[in-house]
């Protein structure tokens, strides 16, 4: 009797995973994305929505650290200015510095997947980076970059203030934390991104970068971010994709 529960488990669990990746959900119920209550509010979107544009302008003249002038574009970030969720990767790759947008890549396209996976669009979400600009042959970001950088990631996340971060990856893990525990420590369970005095702690959840996914392909690890992906929505109380009827 056992088995069955663990087999009947196993099988739920890998066409979770399978639809995962190739964005085949079907949505249960009704209203898929509850909007937080600032997010439908038009002229605070707005503000935010100037907010985050002056920002990306500094972004874009900025030459705090060498990475400036060698970029071909620098990527602030994009998305929803009040977005329930921010995803926070590395910085950008060959792509991104070619397009000045996050994520568009390779491991941007598995990032889509992701967000379709939850039910959700690309403009419900924002997509950030630690460093907005690209280290050359996309190597591991330096101190001194992330130090020079980091403000910027810290007013575009004081401005949105989404519910939950999602940290993909290690160095995006740890410089939001402040900690030098690996991935494997942070993943799969809330912790706290402190916005500043006085502002309430924003929950962040780790997880794998989807660069490091494609390089581990594995069922296990494709669960791994599935099982993290539904506890951010659970938590933000949005309904979990299930396979089903379109
Ligand atoms: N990897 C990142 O961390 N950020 C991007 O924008 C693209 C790939």
């Amino acid at each position: 009797m056992e088995k069955d529960v663990d087999i009947t488990k196993a099988v739920r669990q890998h066409s979770e995973m399978d639809e995962f990746f190739t964005g085949g959900f079907a949505i249960k119920g009704q209203k898929v994305i509850p909007e937080k209550a600032n997010q439908e509010d038009s002229a605070a979107v707005a503000e935010a929505a100037k907010g985050l544009e002056r920002i990306a302008d500094e972004v874009r003249r900025c030459r705090e650290c060498g990475l400036g002038s060698i970029r071909t574009n620098a990527v602030p970030g994009e998305g929803h200015p009040n977005a329930r969720i921010m995803f926070v990767g590395e910085a950008p790759g060959a792509d991104e510095d070619a397009q000045g947008r996050p994520f568009v890549g390779r491991a941007g396209k598995l990032l889509d997947k992701i967000i379709a996976a939850c039910g959700l669009k690309r403009s419900d979400v924002f997509i950030g980076n630690i460093l907005k600009c690209r280290p050359p042959e996309n190597r591991d970001p330096r101190a001194d970059e992330i130090i020079s950088c980091f403000p910027y990631l810290q007013s575009q996340i004081e401005i949105i203030n989404p519910e939950i971060i999602v940290a993909l990856g290690a160095p995006a893990s740890k410089t939001l934390l402040n900690t030098n525990k690996s991935i494997g420590q942070l993943r799969g369970q809330f912790h706290e991104y402190y916005a500043g005095l006085g502002r309430a702690p924003i929950k962040l959840m780790p997880t794998y970068h989807t660069a490091y996914l494609l390089r581990n392909y594995s069922p296990e690890n494709r669960q791994r971010v599935w099982e993290d992906m539904k506890k951010v929505l659970a938590e933000l109380g949005l309904e979990i994709p299930v396979r089903g009827k379109k």
